[in-house]
């Protein structure tokens, strides 16, 4: 069923899961579209974004989040267009880019919300490289990599969107860039369209061959977006001082158990403690949410100029949420990961 004017379709958290998470753990329900009391607006959805971090919401275990409650809405980054509103700051029409998860309509008071501007010809990209994706790549990047021109910066899941952003930054800052991709189309792409300098499939034989034949010089910057297979191919080529921003493991976020194998923690340690490498994980929101204003004036000059490119999957239908978000964590997603609800 599309969105209509009537009814409200919602996705709720059914089921934990173990391990991969599969169509059972999502519910659809019907609903009566919400009505804005004083003071609130009604929100239709246009895009929901789908992220990595969804998955840790749907488990119980610790995290720097609470966890979806089962019965509960599906969390996400929405851009949303303003469809009744008895709030001042609000007119109808405009689009809002907001947090209100995997449904078709939502009333909010106003809070967390913010305006579009009217001239955006693509709304969706609040929700990648002009927002929380983007957010994240540049503050990892420069904050905590702090690439100096002529380093070899590292990044995985280099075509998606923080990965993407982190190379192109990097390429800005002078830097010889590195990605990892699963398989030849997206290694392609983040070489010849993004203009990365050599990008390694982590799918195919001998990663650890593959990324020490790409790196002469060892690694300066590693921007951690994966962990696992591709980490363990990094570690024994850190230079001295080398930075690790940990900004995601998203190899593990379906792992029920540790790895098979060798407790590596004695190597990683020897390692950070050998060659003084800084490895500081971060939350982009809790860390860095005063420096927003520096990154959109930045992000927004250089996406406008073409210097950071963007690539956008975007699905047509919050029916087909569920499958796609399934999808992202095997890496079936090429660029941006963002469900369309309905045309404007
Ligand atoms: N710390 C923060 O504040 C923060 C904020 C936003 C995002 N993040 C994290 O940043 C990372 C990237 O997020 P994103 O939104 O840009 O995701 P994304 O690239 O759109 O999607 C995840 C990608 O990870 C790759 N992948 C999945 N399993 C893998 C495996 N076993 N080994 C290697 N690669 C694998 C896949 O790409 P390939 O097909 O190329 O392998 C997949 O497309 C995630 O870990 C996410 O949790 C952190």
């Amino acid at each position: 069923m599309p969105q209509n004017a009537t009814v409200n379709r919602r996705i709720v958290l059914a089921s934990r899961p173990s391990g991969a998470p599969t169509a059972e753990q999502f519910r659809t329900e019907l609903g009566e579209v919400p009505q804005p009391g004083p003071g609130q607006v009604l929100l239709r959805t246009l895009y929901l974004s789908l992220d990595p971090y969804m998955r840790g919401r749907m488990s119980s275990g610790p995290s720097y989040a609470a966890p979806v409650g089962i019965g509960d809405v599906m969390v996400g980054g929405t851009v949303s267009k303003v469809q009744a509103s008895n709030h001042s700051n609000f007119k109808v029409g405009e689009l809002v880019l907001g947090y209100t998860g995997w449904q078709d309509y939502a009333v909010s008071d106003g809070k967390g919300l913010s305006a579009i501007p009217k001239e955006e010809r693509h709304p969706s990209r609040a929700l990648g490289v002009l927002g929380m994706p983007g957010f994240t790549a540049y503050m990892g990047l420069l904050d905590i990599g702090r690439p100096v021109a002529g380093e070899t910066v590292v990044v995985a899941a280099a075509s998606g969107p923080v990965g993407s952003v982190v190379g192109q930054i990097a390429k800005i800052k002078g830097c010889t860039v590195i990605g990892i991709a699963g398989g030849a189309d997206k290694c392609d792409y983040v070489t010849r369209e993004l203009g990365f300098d050599f990008c390694v499939d982590h799918r195919a034989d001998d990663l650890p061959g593959h990324l020490k034949a790409a790196c002469p010089q060892g690694i300066d910057v590693y921007f951690e977006n994966v962990g696992g297979a591709v980490f363990d191919a990094v570690l024994p080529l850190l230079n001295a001082k080398a930075r690790v921003p940990v900004c995601g493991l998203v190899a593990a976020y379906n792992a029920i158990e540790l790895p098979p194998g060798p407790d590596r923690l004695g190597l990683l340690m020897g390692t950070l403690l050998r060659l003084r490498i800084k490895m500081q994980g971060f939350i982009v929101f809790d860390d860095y949410g005063p420096r927003w204003s520096e990154f959109a004036d930045a992000m927004g000059s250089w996406v406008l100029d073409g210097r950071v490119k963007v690539r956008e999957d975007i699905v047509f239908g919050l029916e087909n949420a569920h499958e796609a978000f399934i999808g992202l964590l095997q890496g079936r997603n090429f660029g941006k990961l963002v469900i369309q609800l309905a045309h404007e």
